[in-house]
């Protein structure tokens, strides 16, 4: 499997950081999340007073953060100006801002062509909304992953929440917030690549979706 570039997009709460860090690990590849990526910048730039609503001062100040991430799958690791910031990126403030900031073109650039950078010669497993389409065109597999909007919405709820049915209700809500913008934005939207094998991952476990995952990945090794 040397060599080989596994692309995983698609919507919020469909299980791709589950997912991809599981199949990663199980086909002994790296493993990038590069939503972390875009959350790390973001925490920073609230934490810089930048106004996410700005695109002009999210733009001018998109080069300031110095962003570093690590592919190791038994433990990725990312900082921003030498702080791990692992925790605070996952925090309720920081994923209603990111579609924000995500949408700002300078940030793409910086961020699209550090994942190249990061992917390298490959062996790789690289996660995210536009890598089958924009970061990793040529990817060996591409795998699209979906749920529906509910099971979706549990998901996330239960990551954070306890899964407690008024938490639920919100999260619904931010998530398909967060799924228009990042589907209607103008720069690399959230799309599915044409050449995409879309996995409905809803009624399946995250044991299942990894083994459809690595089966792909060996049937085209
Ligand atoms: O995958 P995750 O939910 O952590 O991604 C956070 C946000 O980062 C997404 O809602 C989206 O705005 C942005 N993102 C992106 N392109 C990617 C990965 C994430 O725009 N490749």
């Amino acid at each position: 499997t040397a060599g080989i570039v596994v692309a995983i997009d698609g919507p919020s709460g469909s299980g791709k950081s589950s997912a991809a860090r599981g199949a990663a690990r199980r086909l002994g590849l790296r493993y990038l999340d590069t939503g972390a990526m875009y959350r790390a910048i973001t925490w920073w730039m609230m934490r810089a007073g930048t106004p996410v609503d700005d695109a002009d001062e999210v733009a001018a100040r998109s080069g300031e953060p110095d962003l570093r991430v690590g592919t190791d799958p038994d433990l990725p690791t990312i900082t921003v100006d030498g702080m791990d910031v692992s925790g605070p990126i996952r925090s309720r403030e920081v994923t209603n801002a990111v579609s924000a900031v995500s949408a700002v073109p300078a940030i793409r650039q910086r961020l699209v062509a550090m994942q190249r950078e990061l992917i390298g010669d490959g062996g790789i497993v690289v996660e995210g909304r536009d890598i089958g389409t924009t970061v990793a065109p040529d990817a060996t597999v591409k795998v699209y992953l979906t749920a529906h909007e509910q099971e979706r919405a549990r998901r996330r709820a239960a990551e954070g929440l306890g899964g407690a049915k008024a938490e639920v209700t919100l999260t619904q809500q931010e998530l398909a917030v967060r799924d228009r913008l990042d589907s209607t934005r103008t720069t690399s939207p959230l799309n599915q690549a044409a050449d995409a094998i879309v996995l409905d991952t809803t009624e399946l476990n995250l044991n299942q979706v990894i083994e459809r995952i690595c089966a792909l990945a060996d049937e085209r090794a």
